[in-house]
């Protein structure tokens, strides 16, 4: 059975994949704070990826890191995403060459398109266009993933995950849903594949009208089990009745109309 390396792993997302992975792999839990319930295939490390030998000490011995741990709010500022988004990300990937680690799947985000307005959106195909700070590292961190896949031959997959949540709380995260058990699918995928250079996929499950296509994904064997009309939330907020702050217009919702803050003041 194969190990990796799950950084973040205390997180919502892990905590909703960790289920269906722990099935398949040994799973080595790396977190600032301890995650709750531990299977017997599950180990847990205390530490902060911003920290190299954390992550070198961290790294040594898997087959493959899922890298979940990031800093991540709607309106945060450049500087506060340096560390944990940039450097750390780095910190991973050197590991990996380091240690000969040949897989890696990236949490990235549809915030990467998030500027792009729901109505004539490109789907797939559309340019990156970041709707903030956040969104920006990850840019930086696919860039990442193929910078190391392509030097050093290590299969990459970043996931543009939609929203990973129980339950379908609005309109335009109708489009975006995906279920812990299809993401851990995708997931599996960026472990197994033999196909991956560097590969972009949507971390989306059976929406309605979806934003993105997702053709590299069902190329690559996605089939998404889960429908996001099976899982709309009681109070959920069809996309003509949401607030204009919840940026109903855009695919990246209420992150698109906040202030870019490079460093905010000490
Ligand atoms: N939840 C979503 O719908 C969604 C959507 C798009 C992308 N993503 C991406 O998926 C990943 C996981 O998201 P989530 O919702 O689970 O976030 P989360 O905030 O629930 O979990 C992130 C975890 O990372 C840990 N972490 C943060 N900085 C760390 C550091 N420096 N060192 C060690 N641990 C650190 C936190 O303690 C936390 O447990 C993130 O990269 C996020 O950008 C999530």
């Amino acid at each position: 059975m194969k190990t990796l390396l799950v950084t973040g792993a205390a997180g919502g997302v892990a905590t909703r994949v960790r289920p269906w992975l722990r099935e398949h792999y040994r799973l080595r839990l790396l977190d600032r704070r301890e995650p709750a319930g531990l299977a017997a295939s599950e180990t847990a490390l205390v530490g902060d990826i911003t920290d190299r030998e954390t992550v070198r000490r961290a790294a040594e011995g898997v087959d493959g890191i899922l890298h979940l741990a990031c800093a991540y709010s709607f309106d945060i500022d450049f500087e506060a995403t340096l560390d944990a988004n940039y450097r750390a990300q780095l910190y991973l990937l050197d590991a990996c060459r380091e240690y000969g680690i040949g897989r890696f799947v990236f949490a990235s985000s549809h915030h990467v398109l998030g500027q792009h307005r729901v109505d004539g959106f490109a789907g797939d195909a559309a340019p990156v266009a970041p709707d903030g700070f956040y969104a920006l590292s990850k840019v930086f961190g696919e860039g990442a993933c193929a910078l190391y896949a392509h030097r050093h031959g290590i299969k990459a997959l970043s996931i543009r995950i939609g929203n990973a949540d129980d339950q379908v709380a609005d309109g335009r995260r109708l489009h975006i849903w995906v279920s812990g058990r299809d993401l851990a699918q995708l997931i599996r995928i960026g472990f197994e594949h033999h196909g991956i250079t560097h590969d972009v996929v949507y971390g989306v499950s059976r929406c309605p009208d979806p934003f993105f296509d997702n053709a590299r994904a069902v190329e690559l064997g996605y089939q998404p089990q889960d429908a996001a009309l099976d899982h709309l939330a009681p109070g959920f907020v069809a996309r003509e009745a949401m607030p204009v702050t919840a940026g109903p217009d855009f695919v990246g919702g209420p992150y698109v109309p906040q202030p870019l803050i490079v460093r905010s003041p000490q």
